[in-house]
């Protein structure tokens, strides 16, 4: 049994980790370990702070305070921050959660609204804890994947009285460690410079990321990890917590008076509160736990594994994807049909799969300054309409994809002329705009179901294969139409919302290829993943900043997730010139294609294209779906590297890049992972053998760099 309950203790045991509570007194959850798999934990909390104590310990004391503990609330007599903080209809906070009950059962219970993880082959324990005199409970969830090393905690709140009461804050996870002489890794940066990892020592007092922008953004994600401080990319404890969200988020950790570190996240508690009428359930979204002592890497291994079994559905999981063209940096707004076609004839030539149509196809869209609401052909562009395009795109064999930004208004539309009211706005006061553009109020349904009715007709009307779902702004000057006293459940019932359309338009097409996009990568999180399998990492795509973005980005998703774009050159990010052969190198990191004029490539780089092509499609299934492992961190130095080793471990691709050259260098070796010891391999390249063990132990000699930016891959085969 992955879950047990003996002896007042919950052991929750995977392949090769155990998370273990005990019920302490019969009433309250207490931690007592998460890490490397043990058969049982005898001594526990309570008998040891007796011991420290050295009087009976009682929980009636200022007691909990001291306590590790699973579900820590605000109004009891835990004094830290907690996970629960409640208001009840009198106007005071106190709360008091204590065990009623326990459940089992196979699988895993959907939550609401909210995508998660699928629950094939997991196991789920529910403990239900209730305030008796509210009579307000509180259902902590649990569920294991045994065989792949995940525990999903999530937390329903549930109102059995007779009396209204207002959640302030309901995170989805708390885990008290109880040293705190651990590293906080969390990612943060911006448009076009998006995830950059920054790792300190924790310190007494709070710490973290979180956002309130309404989305999870550029500037943070939902994802943090704990970390040894001397854990690296191969070795050390790695305590990984992501949340399957796409709103504000929190996710942070306190160092308490006595050294213990509570790691906590979930929905932002800042601008939230949400009314609990009797009867009624609040449900929070999942966050995802994977704990490894074999450091970085085989934490990312085991989110990417758990995406493609668990996060990512339907026709597009676990298979291959189309290389795509989409011609956006291209034309940007200014093309016809003409040079539509032309563009995608070029790329049917070189053996490009599937030609995406960005923004300026409808509306009179010939600037980002209108049309965002109304999803009609431009007839000046396209005289004989979407159709007859995405017709002639398949004619050419490729397959169509079109870009859309649902969510979206601009205020110099018939969208906004029909309905002012329509955006999130509050009257009175002026609708800032941003991009020229303002939000849509997701939280009404006559807003969504216009939405899910005009971008269906959309895509029925251009026969489309694939579609980029963008989203270009964040939400500001709050205001839904929703009473006053239900304003803070705005930002979540906005992404409810969004949930509801995605849910429901991607399920009307379910062989229809989604990648989400929010101004890059503005909203790449596990919450959009289960919905459409694909992201688009970054607006950047210099080659340099990609092999930071990408090899950031892979610490929790895998390369099949991740949207990567060969651009031009000079690129229009950075102005930066890189070698076309290390654009593509670093494009295949993630789902590939290209974002250029082709039309103005010479000869021999369509030649070079075309080979380019054949190989992504003989290397996709290993890039996107093999381990993967970081060899060479390139925010630490002048080299990116990364490989992906075939589960079977009889093949390997490797990537290599230098950002400078420098004068006088001489050959060197780069030592790979992942392979088997005891086999030889051949480099397909130059037709040379080396040992696994001699490749992981002693390296591969790589050429030297002769120019900036020069990219190097490698083919490995087992003998
Ligand atoms: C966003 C996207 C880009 C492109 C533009 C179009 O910025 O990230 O890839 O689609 O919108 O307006």
């Amino acid at each position: 049994m992955p879950i047990t309950f003996e002896s007042g203790c919950f052991h929750l045991k995977t392949a090769h980790t155990s998370y273990v509570f005990e019920l302490a007194g019969g009433k309250y959850p207490v931690h007592l370990y998460w890490g490397p798999s043990v058969r049982a934990v005898h001594d526990t909390m309570i008998r040891r702070l007796t011991r420290f104590t050295e009087e009976t310990f009682s929980l009636h004391e200022q007691s909990l305070d001291s306590l590790p503990l699973e579900c820590p609330v605000f109004g009891g007599s835990d004094l830290r921050p907690g996970m629960i903080h409640l208001i009840h209809s009198d106007g005071t906070h106190a709360l008091d959660l204590v065990y009623e009950s326990h459940e089992i059962l196979p699988g895993k219970p959907d939550i609401p609204g909210m995508p998660s993880a699928l629950g094939d082959g997991a196991e789920t324990l529910i403990i239900t804890l209730r305030d008796r005199l509210s009579n307000i409970s509180a259902d902590l969830l649990y569920t294991i994947w045994p065989d792949l090393d995940v525990l999903a905690r999530r937390i329903r709140i549930r109102n059995d009285g007779g009396n209204t009461a207002f959640i302030e804050q309901a995170m989805s996870v708390s885990v008290d460690f109880e040293a705190c002489d651990l590293d906080l890794l969390t990612l943060s940066g911006a448009w076009a410079r998006e995830r950059e990892p920054s790792r300190r020592p924790l310190y007494p007092g709070i710490q973290g990321v979180s956002t309130e922008r309404g989305a999870s953004s550029h500037q943070t994600s939902p994802f943090m990890v704990l970390l040894s401080h001397d854990t690296t990319e191969s070795s050390g404890n790695a305590y990984g917590f992501a949340l399957c969200y796409s709103g504000s988020f929190s996710a942070s950790v306190n160092v308490d008076q006595f050294g213990m570190a509570r790691a906590s996240m979930g929905i932002n508690p800042f601008n939230f509160r949400w009314k609990l009428t009797p009867g009624t359930v609040f449900d929070t979204p999942d966050a995802y736990l994977v704990f490894s002592d074999h450091g970085l890497g085989e934490m990312s291994r085991r989110y990417h594994t758990f995406i493609h079994r668990c996060i990512t559905r339907g026709t597009f999981a676990l298979a291959s994807r189309p290389l795509l063209i989409n011609n956006w940096e291209a034309t940007y707004f200014d093309f016809n049909e003409e040079k539509l076609l032309s563009l995608a004839r070029c790329a049917k030539e070189v053996g490009i799969d599937l030609f995406v149509l960005d923004d300026g196809w409808f509306g009179k869209r010939n600037t980002d300054h209108c049309s965002l609401g109304d999803w009609v052909d431009d007839l000046g562009k396209l005289p004989h309409g979407l159709r007859h395009l995405s017709d002639s795109i398949h004619e050419l064999g490729l397959k169509f994809g079109l870009w859309v930004e649902p969510e979206m208004i601009s205020p110099d539309s018939d969208l906004y002329r029909a309905h002012p009211d329509w955006c999130i706005h509050v009257e009175g006061r002026e609708r800032l705009e941003s991009r020229f553009q303002l939000v849509l109020d997701l939280t009404r349904k006559e807003v969504r179901d216009y939405i899910v009715t005009v971008i269906t007709d959309a895509l029925i009307r251009g026969n489309v294969d694939y579609v980029k779902w963008d989203m270009n702004r964040n939400i500001s000057m709050w205001g839904a139409a929703l009473p006053p006293d239900q304003q803070q459940e705005m930002g979540h019932r906005y992404i409810l919302g969004l949930y509801d359309i995605m849910t429901r338009i991607t399920g009307r097409f379910p062989h229809v290829l989604f990648e989400s996009c929010a101004g890059g990568g503005g909203r790449f999180d596990l919450g959009i993943l289960c919905l459409m399998p694909q992201t688009w990492c970054s607006d950047d795509t210099d080659a340099w900043m990609r092999c930071r973005i990408e090899s950031s980005t892979s610490l929790l998703f895998p390369p099949s997730a991740m949207g990567a774009h060969v651009s031009a050159v000079p690129n229009h990010q950075t102005g930066r010139l890189t070698p076309l052969a290390t654009r593509a190198a670093v494009a295949m990191c993630g789902t590939f294609g290209y974002e250029l004029d082709l039309q103005k490539l010479p000869p021999e780089e369509l030649e070079s294209i075309r080979e380019i092509n054949k190989r992504v499609h003989e290397w996709q299934r290993i890039l996107f779906y093999g381990d993967f492992y970081r060899l060479k961190n390139p925010y630490e130095s002048n080299e990116a590297a990364w490989m992906s080793v075939r589960s079977d471990r009889r093949e390997a691709i490797v990537t290599h890049v230098y950002a400078q050259a420098f004068p006088q260098q001489k050959p060197r070796l780069l030592r790979l992972a992942g392979l088997d010891p005891d086999l030889d391999y051949t480099d397909t390249e130059t037709g040379k053998v080396y040992g696994g063990d001699e490749l992981m132990q002693r390296g591969y000699p790589l050429s030297v760099a002769w120019n900036d930016y020069m990219a190097q891959q490698i083919h490995l085969i087992a003998i």
